[in-house]
């Protein structure tokens, strides 16, 4: 048995810090008194640990006593723990003594999880080689990536400091936690532990200092700390409104705007899309579901079938992807004889507008010519196509018609209630010569996207955007009628789009 240091009474295990805090929530679970073990967790751990037991109403002893029914230690043994109780002066046995990973997983569940044998502590260590090791290969774009997630807890986490970085003008950082979360996102089992991830591509430093905080944890501090921060908040609801970037946003947080009131009392001068994102402001900031994108969709073929017969919608953007919601729908266009589709955007806008579905559009011309953008400036990855950024008008009728929602008329039921909603919708024309490359641009996500760029870059000497892929090796472009032929040009296997959800 290994030797244990003894300890004062009642002090071994304590740490002061915390105690403070104690009284703030109350105690939810009066059945389960718990007691973290100083030893091999740390003071601060333990103070940390305790603190956050306590704010979601769990009783955390700082001292052990005999009403304590659960004590939780880390890297611990069971017979390390029975001794070290036994050196105690006060005798008696705690009904449960149990690894960090019961305390942990309670944590995220917000209650005491049901006790497994795998929580329990075990005489004899486990064995790391039973720990499954996973592979993945470095590109997002050589991965297969479905919306089935197993690690939602830690890729929502490094998505949410991705964002704050995106917000905060440091893109590196952001792209950094954005490829992070992506191999996250095809890992075959939830992570469990840190060795589980010897080896994988693109976990940095400060990734994983995250990942091992929420597995050893439960809750990144780094994470709840960016969540609670007034700056992000401010940030998220501001850039929340259709028009505003980061850097407006932040010129006026500097100005003391942090909230919409705040805003509209400011009285700052918008421009016509600020001014519609604040005025559909819930509507826009309320996700968009696949029903609502399929009406959208009907929408858009009445208004291209009516102004150019035989041009072709395709839905575009996370919906290609198979989400069942969004932000925004976004729709390519084109047409199967080259040249037919130009002009034809404002056609489309104009027929839009005469039938009362827009509420804001602002369109912008295609700029895009080959002889100008391409061997001269090969690393533009601009879009330059005839462009519409909409907020569309979206009537409860349009949905039935769409055969999206129950029957049902409009009656005296619906006073007061509104009929319709504002959706965000982003229109692309695109002529059929680079259909296929704005197909493969705007299906997404946009970290896949980055990151074909980047092996077409790296690995191929080659420049993809969303008009063309240009070889710089031959210095000439690779012609392609469909995304495989893309694949096959860049030397990747072809990835379906409900497998780039990187
Ligand atoms: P979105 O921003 O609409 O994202 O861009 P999404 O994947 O549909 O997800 P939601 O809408 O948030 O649910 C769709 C695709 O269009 C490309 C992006 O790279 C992304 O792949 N895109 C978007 C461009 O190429 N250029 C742009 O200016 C905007
Ligand atoms: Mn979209």
């Amino acid at each position: 048995m290994v030797p244990l240091k003894r300890r004062r009474t009642g002090s071994s295990g304590t740490g002061s810090s915390g105690s403070g805090c104690r009284d703030k929530v109350p105690n939810k679970f009066p059945q389960v008194v718990l007691f973290l073990l100083e030893r091999k967790m740390g003071r601060s751990r333990r103070a940390f640990l305790s603190q956050l037991g306590r704010s979601k109403g769990f009783r955390v002893e700082e001292e052990l006593s005999d009403s304590v029914t659960h004590v939780i230690s880390e890297n611990n043994r069971g017979d390390d723990v029975g001794a070290w109780l036994d050196s105690q002066v006060c005798r008696w046995t705690p009904a449960h003594l149990l690894d960090v990973s019961w305390y942990t997983e309670s944590m995220r569940a917000g209650h005491p999880v049901q006790i497994l044998d795998r929580h329990k502590l075990q005489d004899q260590p486990t064995n790391e080689a039973e720990v499954e090791v996973f592979s993945v290969p470095s590109y997002a774009c050589q991965r297969r990536t479905t919306l089935e997630n197993r690690n939602t807890v830690l890729t929502d986490a490094l998505s949410l400091l991705a964002e704050n970085a995106e917000l905060s003008a440091e893109e590196g950082r952001g792209v950094a936690f954005r490829r992070a979360a992506a191999v996250l996102k095809v890992l075959p089992e939830p992570v469990t532990d840190m060795t589980q991830l010897r080896g994988l591509p693109c976990l940095g430093e400060h990734s994983l200092r995250v990942i091992k905080d929420i597995l050893e944890n439960g809750a990144s501090s780094e994470v709840e700390s960016t969540k609670q921060s007034e700056r992000f908040k401010a940030l998220k609801v501001l850039t929340g409104i259709f028009g505003v970037g980061a850097k407006t946003a932040d010129r006026w947080i500097r100005e003391g705007i942090h909230d919409l009131q705040q805003l509209k009392d400011s009285r700052p001068t918008l421009n016509r899309a600020q001014r519609a994102g604040l005025e559909h402001y819930d509507d826009i900031n309320q996700p968009v579901s696949k029903a609502e994108a399929d009406a959208i969709g009907q929408v858009v073929e009445e208004a291209v079938a009516a102004v150019l017969p035989g041009a072709q919608v395709t839905l575009i953007g996370g919906f290609r992807r198979g989400k069942l919601s969004g932000h925004d729908v976004d729709f390519l266009i084109t047409h199967p004889e080259e040249g037919r589709e130009v002009g034809l955007m404002p056609k489309i806008v104009s027929w839009l507008e005469s039938q009362g579905f827009l509420l804001y559009q602002k369109t912008t011309r295609n700029s895009y010519l080959e002889s100008e953008d391409g061997p001269a400036r090969p690393c533009s990855n601009m879009d330059r196509f005839e462009r519409c950024f909409s907020v569309f008008k979206l009537s409860e009728d349009e949905k039935r018609r769409a055969g999206q929602t129950q029957s049902r008329h409009a009656s005296a039921e619906d006073g007061g209630r509104k009929l319709w909603r504002a959706v965000r919708v982003d229109l692309v024309v695109s002529p059929i010569s680079q259909f296929a490359f704005a197909l493969l641009g705007w299906t997404g996500s946009k970290l896949f996207e980055r990151e074909l760029r980047r092996w077409a870059g790296h690995e191929k000497t080659m420049s993809l955007s969303s008009h063309a892929l240009y070889d710089g090796t031959q210095r000439t472009y690779l012609r392609a009628t469909s995304e495989e032929e893309i694949f096959a040009h860049l030397g990747l296997d072809y990835i379906p789009p409900s497998e780039r959800n990187a």
